[in-house]
């Protein structure tokens, strides 16, 4: 039967994650996955987490199925984290969380969710977006739509486009939005843009789809999730993804949760209801582990501020490094990258065609996304001058950034 089946090519940035561990090329540059990295280039494990994991290794007697929901304690936890514990639709009983494999979880999980309750409703992505949002978001069904959001030639954000192409959005439709440090581009919303954005959405209907996947990764714990805290006190249903992944080192243990902040409380329990219902038919539970690893770091009186000081630290060290790679890049160029500076993040888009990018992996050995996205987490003391003189070396030959 599977003869019609054909061989795909690699993901987008797995694929190309995996040529660059290939690579024999002892100055390789990985810049590609979305990982943060540390002087050394190794992922780390947070200190707070490996101190929830030695108290869990002392403490569980059993690995027996979590409910369907997920752990109490991380529910909570997340719910508190995303939206402030004096929030009144916490208090209101209006917040509904599912704890979900990863933010990828909770972003299918949601789209089955809108898919379920509005079956023509369109999902409007950023141009650009992560590229697994696509997929996981069409995968149900659901029309998708393109609003223009980053502007290559300011390196910025362009909200008049994108302002312009929501008003065309209808009242059943969902817009996906990202929380904080944009994937791929860096660039994100002021507070004045948000709340243009969140009177948008309470003039037309549309339903704000926030994806957080890096929550104190730019400005703080609290100050990264201003713009989704206005839309929740702004419109009467935001549909939320969070992810654990980057802010508590867990990538690996897959640990999210899609919440959903509905019109009352009978609303939010039958989400709920809908939502462990459609993954009973995807996955059927959650795994525990980072979860409850997670949960341990929140309930905590000790590992939670450990935790804070940690996420603070990687957070300065990329700010840091942002502005070291203007100074070097603008050195070896001769052209101005000062745009990397101002934005937030894992992420920038250094404006390289297609081509120089290609001649940056075979000619220099240095990955990064075909969009140009690099990773600023991947920069280190060893590589950032080797980064830049290829930089330099392809911009040469070619016309320079865009
Ligand atoms: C990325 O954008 O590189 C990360 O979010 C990892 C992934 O799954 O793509």
């Amino acid at each position: 039967m599977f003869e019609t089946l054909e061989e795909l090519p690699g993901d987008p940035i797995l694929g190309l994650a995996a040529a660059c561990k290939a690579d024999p090329n002892p100055n390789k540059v990985d810049l590609t996955l979305g990982v943060y990295m540390d002087e050394s280039g190794v992922t780390p494990v947070f200190d707070a987490i490996r101190q929830a994991q030695a108290q869990l290794v002392r403490e569980e007697s059993s690995k027996v199925y979590l409910p369907q929901v997920g752990d109490a304690e991380f529910n909570s936890g997340i719910r508190s984290l995303l939206l402030g514990e004096s929030s009144s639709a916490l208090a209101a009983g209006r917040v509904m969380s599912i704890q979900t494999p990863g933010g990828c979880g909770a972003l299918r999980l949601g789209a089955e969710l809108v898919k379920s309750a509005e079956p023509a409703a369109r999902v409007w992505l950023s141009t650009p977006s992560w590229a697994n949002h696509k997929p996981l978001l069409g995968s149900v069904g659901l029309e998708l739509q393109n609003y223009r959001y980053y502007d290559s030639d300011s390196h910025g954000v362009n909200f008049g486009a994108m302002m312009a192409d929501l008003e065309q959005a209808r009242s059943t439709d969902v817009v996906l939005l990202h929380g904080c440090c944009h994937n791929p581009c860096g660039a994100d919303l002021s507070r004045q843009q948000w709340s243009e954005l969140a009177a948008l959405a309470q003039r037309i209907g549309f339903t704000p789809f926030v994806d957080v996947a890096y929550q104190g990764m730019a400005d703080g714990i609290e100050e990264d999730v201003h713009g989704l805290r206005l839309l929740v006190d702004s419109v009467p249903e935001v549909i939320i993804a969070a992810s654990c992944s980057k802010n508590f080192g867990l990538y690996r243990e897959r640990t999210g949760a899609i919440v959903v902040v509905a019109a009352d409380a009978a609303r939010a329990r039958a989400l709920q209801s809908q939502g462990t219902v459609a993954a009973r038919c995807i996955y059927s539970m959650p795994p525990a582990h980072g979860a409850i690893l997670a949960g341990k770091v929140f309930s905590s009186e000790q590992l939670n501020p450990l935790w804070r000081r940690e996420l603070a630290a990687m957070c300065e060290r990329m700010n840091s490094l942002r502005a070291l790679l203007v100074e070097k890049l603008n050195a070896a160029t001769g052209a101005e990258f000062n745009f990397i500076r101002g934005e937030k993040g894992m992420f920038s888009l250094l404006g390289l065609s297609a081509e120089q990018v290609q001649r940056l992996r075979t000619e220099h050995s240095v990955y990064i996304l075909g969009s140009s996205r690099i990773n600023i987490a991947g920069i280190n003391p060893d590589n950032i001058d080797y980064l830049a003189s290829s930089v330099a070396s392809v911009m040469r030959s070619h016309n320079s950034v865009r």
